[in-house]
């Protein structure tokens, strides 16, 4: 089965540099997973060149409308571009996204045909609290709350924990493969189909062998280990 490998790219590379990446990656990546290039929105038909599968690092709710500053899933889906991460931590905290505009977003992309890459995940301290899975509860369903059983297939969703981002630190594989776990049973009762689940969070060389190979996980989402295209083919080699 092929793994889903999402690469954020968040708010890296000038657009020589972007273009200097585009080069680089072109044909460099096997097949054997699904690779989607999620960079910032100014690049996005740049990176469709490379001709691989490319999504966007957040969405607006709406098609069209007064709304300055936003794209639209509708903008999105006359691109061709068919996935957006959605909920993302740093959206969370530094753009103070709530779970009812991330519940509009999520119905915006699959009105439109774009697969949501949803971002859960508990902080440090609810972490130590052992509130993980209430946590993780409560995003599901606020987030998803409109999404009925035809629709939640098409969902995807990514456990990042907020203190694994950009630290370094991950969880142990077993940790990961618990929540997996969680995350599948938590969807399953709830609508009674199984969707992908991802895991991210300072996935790198060292370690990304091993969180590919937990036996429930469809794939990860990588943040800076995807900025240096060099070292990320490196890293997608060692997975092939
Ligand atoms: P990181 O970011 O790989 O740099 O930890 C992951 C993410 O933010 O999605």
């Amino acid at each position: 089965m092929k793994k889903l490998m999402v690469m954020n790219l968040k708010m890296n590379l000038d657009y020589s540099e972007a273009e200097t990446y585009v080069i680089n990656i072109k044909n460099k990546i096997s097949d054997i997973h699904d690779v989607i290039f999620c960079p910032s929105s100014p690049y996005l038909s740049l990176f469709q060149s490379s001709g691989y599968k490319i999504g966007v690092q957040n969405v607006f709710s709406l098609n069209k409308g007064a709304y300055t500053g936003e794209v639209s899933p509708l903008q999105l889906k006359s691109m061709g571009i068919n996935y957006s991460i959605v909920g993302h931590s740093e959206r969370r905290t530094h753009f103070h996204e709530h779970d009812k505009l991330i519940s509009e977003k999520i119905d915006g992309c699959l009105a439109n045909g774009i697969i949501p890459i949803l971002c859960i995940g508990e902080s440090l301290e609810e972490k130590q609290l052992k509130r993980t899975s209430v946590v993780l509860n409560s995003q599901l369903s606020n987030d998803l709350k409109n999404v009925d059983s035809d629709a939640i297939v098409d969902v995807v969703i990514a456990y990042e924990p907020v203190w694994a981002i950009g630290s370094g630190k991950t969880p142990t594989l077993s940790e990961i493969e618990d929540v997996i776990s969680y995350i599948k049973k938590n969807i399953k009762a709830k609508y009674n189909t199984n969707i992908k689940v991802l895991y991210g969070g300072s996935v790198n060389k060292d370690n990304i062998k091993a969180i590919i190979n937990i036996s429930n996980i469809d794939g990860v989402l990588v943040g800076s280990a995807s900025i240096d295209s060099d070292y990320l083919i490196k890293m997608l080699d060692l997975i092939d």
